[in-house]
């Protein structure tokens, strides 16, 4: 039978942290957030706050559930010890390096009970290398959420290679009774499955801009009107089937070799970053961020990704 989890330590309170945190909150656990300082954790809470009143709007609380309801679900602590030893599952969302992480897992084990679950939010780490560094390394998982954490549904859960069974089972579970869609990853392989897809299609549209072929708008409104909106609904692998795959195999005999097959970051995305235009949070990438357009974009992708998680919701 699987434990029951009651009570949740969210480690780090930044862009993924605080998320990550508000979304057990919401779900009806006790959260034991920690980070560095005081002033971190209060950021962190003021973030989650912000972020509860735009669910609260979108009628994403249980119902009788208050902002004040959410947060009072949330504590926050400066050390790892009070943070985690009541703790059933640990989520981390720290800085994203190999040492930093094998540093505070071995700490979170001297103070965490001995049947509590460890999952860490890397990115593209190896969760065989930092599971390596613990004396129950079964315990220890990858639950990779998408950013915004509260608004994307995917968890990527994801095993070293000593990493149990009923880790895996147990946090896909977790994940699903917080109302996400987690997907269960055979093994680990650098940027898991959503990575590696999104570096693809990122490899080729840069490589579309260089070859002078369609600019940054266009291909994101090819983007956005077909395999956004069809991927939305059926996935790739679906989608070729509905094609047929006997098209996709003629396809695939000719385009593969126009298409860029690089190793190296494209020279566009790389002149990008040697000039420090990277994107919203400099104001400047291949769009312009600072003006009101750039403010309309993100307001009204918040707005929908809120419509379609209260929609998926009143679905379930
Ligand atoms: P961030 O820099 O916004 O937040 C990191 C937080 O961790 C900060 O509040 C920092 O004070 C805290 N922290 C650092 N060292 C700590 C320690 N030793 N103990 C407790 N707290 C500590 O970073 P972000 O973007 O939230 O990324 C965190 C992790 O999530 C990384 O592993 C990253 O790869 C992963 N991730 C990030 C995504 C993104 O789009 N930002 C998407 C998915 C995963």
């Amino acid at each position: 039978m699987a434990r029951e989890i009651q009570t949740i330590a969210n480690i780090g309170s930044g862009t993924m942290g605080h998320a990550t945190a508000l979304q057990f909150a919401v779900a009806g656990y006790p959260v034991h957030l920690v980070d560095c300082t005081r002033e971190l954790l209060d950021a962190g809470m003021a973030r989650i706050r912000a972020d509860a009143e735009s669910f609260e709007e979108a009628g994403l609380l249980a119902p009788g559930d208050t902002v004040d309801d959410v947060l009072a679900r949330i504590s926050t602590h400066t050390d790892y010890e009070s943070g985690v030893k009541n703790a059933d599952f640990i989520i981390e969302s720290i800085v994203e390096k190999l040492e930093v992480k094998q540093q505070v897992w071995q700490e979170i084990e001297r103070y965490a009970p001995a049947d509590a679950i460890f999952a860490t939010n890397t990115s593209g780490l190896s969760p065989t290398a930092i599971q390596s560094v613990l004396k129950h390394p079964e315990r220890f998982v990858v639950a990779h959420f998408w950013n915004p954490a509260h608004l994307m549904p995917l968890v990527e859960v994801v095993p070293g290679e000593s990493t149990a069974e009923e880790t895996v089972g147990e946090t896909f579970a977790l994940m699903e009774r917080i109302g996400k869609k987690p997907a269960k990853i055979r093994k680990e392989s650098l940027g898991f499955v959503g990575n590696r897809l999104q570096l693809a299609v990122l490899r080729e549209a840069f490589n579309i801009m260089n070859e002078g072929i369609a600019d940054a708008e266009t291909i994101d409104t090819v983007v956005k009107y077909s395999l956004g909106r069809r991927w939305n609904l059926v996935g790739p692998i679906a989608s070729a089937d509905l094609g047929g795959l006997d098209v996709f195999y003629n396809i695939s005999t000719y385009l593969f070799n126009d298409m860029d097959n690089g190793t190296e970051p494209s020279p566009l995305l790389e002149a990008k970053v040697e000039n420090g235009e990277l994107g919203a949070k400099t104001g400047k990438g291949f769009y312009e961020w600072t003006g009101e357009s750039g403010k309309a974009i993100i307001r009204d992708c918040d707005r929908h990704l809120l419509q379609a998680l209260a929609e998926d919701n009143s679905a379930r």
